[in-house]
């Protein structure tokens, strides 16, 4: 029998791009590596291909995906940019930051990638493996976290195919993620206004460099739908602020709090990120039925970190 429900893992190679490519034009899924976490993508013109991943993933169809570019010149074919955005993009792409932005009537994007909003989310990464395959393709990729919805992000190719095992042909190996933590996401509003709707790698006091002063959050509708309490579950209790462990509890050290898996023994707020889900994964498969983790200092990344902490903690 054909192995069917198997995960294929392509080495970065012409070979393995050649592979990606062509279950892409299909309008395949291919799992790939960002320099976040890896992405479960398909084209972004197809309303087929966009469909299968809100299947592969038990996303529910009101959370938009964000739409990868290769630069700012093909994103211009789907937004609307104005001066300051192109100044941010230019600051900042390709990297961890994603724009919300008004979105072109003659886009040609597959409906459900914007959940019916009349803005779109898009991005230009920084991993080589990702811009190698935009560079090959004619359209741009759709792509959420490679993960079920509401599990924790896969850093690695392994955490993957844990997790999409059979619901995804292949994933190209980029080997562990360099800044462990989905991008950060801004909306840019009409009038100069801006907000910030998902922190992340990129921080708020450097976007206010290029960007001014955010303005007072308009927090009246859920604005980033996927930005919702129940998210990033590790699939336990997590506790979080733990300066020592209980004997039923994996612990997550960070600094001079040791512990099962350590962010970073030396205190270091980027480190802490790139292995924070790791480490979840880790506890996640431990035989401990509960988790704790150490103080993260609420600054720079360590932001991001938090927000992802307490929704991990909510949703157990
Ligand atoms: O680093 C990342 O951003 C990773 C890699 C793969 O690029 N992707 C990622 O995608 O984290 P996902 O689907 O897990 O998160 C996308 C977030 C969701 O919270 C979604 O609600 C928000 O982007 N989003 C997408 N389009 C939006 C829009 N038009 N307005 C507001 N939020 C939007
Ligand atoms: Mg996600």
């Amino acid at each position: 029998m054909a192995r069917k429900n198997v995960t294929q893992q392509l080495a970065p190679t012409d070979e393995g791009f050649a592979h990606a490519v062509a279950i892409l034009t299909e309008g395949g899924l291919v799992a790939v590596p960002t320099e976040t976490v890896y992405g479960l993508a398909a084209r972004a013109d197809s309303a087929e291909a966009v469909a299968a991943i809100y299947a592969a993933k038990g996303r529910p169809s009101f959370n938009p995906l964000i739409v990868h570019v290769k630069d700012l010149e093909q994103a211009e074919r789907f937004a609307h940019f104005d001066n300051r955005a192109r100044d941010v993009a230019r600051r900042f792409w390709p990297g961890p930051l994603t724009l919300v932005l008004p979105m072109r009537e003659e886009a040609g994007l597959a409906k459900a990638v914007s959940a019916g909003l009349a803005t779109i989310a898009l991005r230009a990464p920084a991993h080589p493996v990702m811009q190698h395959l935009l560079e090959r393709l004619p359209f741009p990729l759709a792509a959420p976290s490679a993960n079920r919805s509401e599990e924790v992000s896969p850093t690695r190719p392994e955490h993957v195919i844990a997790s999409l095992e059979g619901r995804c042909p292949a994933v190209i190996d980029g080997g562990p993620t360099h800044d462990g933590l989905e991008s950060t996401i801004i909306a840019l509003r009409e009038g100069g206004r801006w907000n910030l709707l998902r922190p992340g790698p990129i921080t708020t006091k450097a976007l206010e460099e290029v960007l001014g002063p955010q303005t007072v959050q308009e927090k009246a509708k859920i604005e980033a739908p996927g930005q919702t309490a129940r998210h990033y579950s590790p699939g336990k209790p997590l506790r979080r602020n733990a300066q020592e462990v209980a004997p039923d509890e994996f612990f997550i050290g960070f600094g001079a709090v040791r512990g099962d898996c350590n962010l970073s023994d030396k205190g270091d707020l980027a480190r802490a990120a790139a292995n924070l889900y790791e480490c979840l994964h880790q506890a996640a498969a431990s035989d401990k039925p509960r988790i704790a983790i150490a103080p993260i200092p609420d600054d720079g990344i360590g932001l991001a970190i938090n927000d992802r902490l307490r929704r991990a903690a909510t949703a157990s």
